[in-house]
């Protein structure tokens, strides 16, 4: 099974951007994170990260017949973006969202998400190490659905 972990805006800066909120670990690094968790859980992952809302978007669009579940930070585009939202609803897959961050101990505008309203389940605030407990329920899942 094929698992498509997606980053948005600002995600390519990690390490360098806020490590007080994001830690040091830089994409590489989380990319690494996925790749350790894939090779464990015998899944095959395609790790991407854009800046573009459009992007996001379209590479959402990409998912549907292709991949077996969606792991994806959105970044800002999560507290925004009803687009990347109609997309997710769109793909037939299941979806896992993922902040590094608490979001919920920050400023009132990162409570929200309009992508938890398409995911089945949501992690933040455990650092990178979110994207491999995202990975491990994903594989889960589809061992269940299977
Ligand atoms: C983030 C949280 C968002 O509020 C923020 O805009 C980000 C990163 C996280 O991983 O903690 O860019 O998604």
């Amino acid at each position: 099974p094929l698992i498509v972990v997606l980053n948005g805006p600002n995600l390519n800066m990690l390490g360098l951007r806020q490590p007080d909120i994001y830690g040091h670990a830089t994409l590489d690094d989380v990319e690494q994170v996925c790749i350790q968790a894939a090779e464990r859980l015998d899944v095959a992952i395609d790790f991407r990260q854009t800046n573009g809302e459009g992007e996001l978007v379209s590479w959402v669009q990409e998912c549907r017949g292709r991949a077996s579940g969606v792991v994806i930070n959105p970044a800002a585009y999560g507290h925004t973006s009803i687009a990347l939202l109609d997309a997710l609803h769109a793909i037939e897959c299941p979806v896992i969202e993922v902040h590094i961050s608490n979001i919920h101990r920050r400023e009132a505008f990162r409570h929200h998400s309009y992508v938890s309203q398409a995911a089945c389940g949501v992690i933040c605030g455990l650092g990178v190490r979110g994207y491999a407990h995202a990975l491990q329920a994903m594989a889960d899942i589809i061992e269940d659905e299977g």
